[in-house]
């Protein structure tokens, strides 16, 4: 019997990068792929496999509704949105932080309703009601740090890397809230009906993953 197409999300930028990487080195490769172009999707009639670029928010989505049988996607977005997905393997790329920053001379006044800007307002939310405090959400797009410069929020909940979004705007980490990191993730459905094929790559990556922790 020939082969299902695997279907495959990966997040446009850099950790979608890094996890083609990952696919390539476990035998998925479509060289096209590296090619610098503007197109979204690509195939590999060889290994019967289509990768597509979307946007990192919404390869969940893509997942979820079966337009992709797999997909990369950060564990923030997960704990975000707890899309109705299979959680495979860690990738253990794309690790960073979701933290509480702020201002350095900022005073928290623990009688007043705290505002918080974030892209995370669910996260938030949790969060702060499992610390039993009262919080005012305003939920931005991007560019999160400013939120506490122009006064428009008390802090952020974001995610930090590096930290050095947080430093050159004079902002630091308050707490963190929980480790972040790359996911690979099935549909349901797929999982069930493309298992083997399924679990062929979830193995083939983790031998990756593991032939490159051993290589450290
Ligand atoms: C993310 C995050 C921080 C920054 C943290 O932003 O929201 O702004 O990266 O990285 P760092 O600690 O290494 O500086 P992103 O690049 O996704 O942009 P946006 O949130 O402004 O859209």
């Amino acid at each position: 019997m020939t082969e299902k197409w695997l279907n495959i999300a990966l997040p446009k930028g850099r950790l979608g990068e890094k996890a083609y990487g990952i696919l390539e080195d476990a035998g998925y490769d479509c060289p096209q792929i590296r090619e610098e172009s503007r197109r979204l999707i690509f195939e590999s009639e060889e290994n019967r496999v289509r990768y597509f670029w979307v946007k990192p928010s919404d390869v969940a989505i893509y997942v979820q509704r079966g337009s992709a049988d797999l997909g990369i996607v950060g564990s923030d977005i997960l704990m975000e949105y707890n899309p109705d997905v299979y959680e495979l393997t860690d990738l253990g790329i794309g690790r960073c932080v979701m933290a509480v920053a702020g201002s350095k001379d900022y005073r928290e006044d623990p009688d007043s309703v705290l505002r918080v800007a974030t892209k995370f307002p669910n996260i938030a939310r949790k969060y702060y009601s499992g610390i039993g405090r009262e919080i005012d959400i305003i939920k931005l797009n991007g560019s999160i740090e400013l939120a506490p410069i122009l006064g428009l929020s008390d802090v952020i909940v974001d995610i930090v890397e590096t930290g050095k979004t947080l430093r050159e705007n004079g902002l630091m980490p308050y707490e963190q809230i929980v480790p972040v990191s790359a996911r690979l993730i099935a549909n349901t459905v797929s999982y069930k009906f493309a298992y083997e094929q399924v679990t062929r790559l979830v193995r083939a990556v983790e031998n990756v993953l593991r032939e490159r922790k051993e290589k450290r």
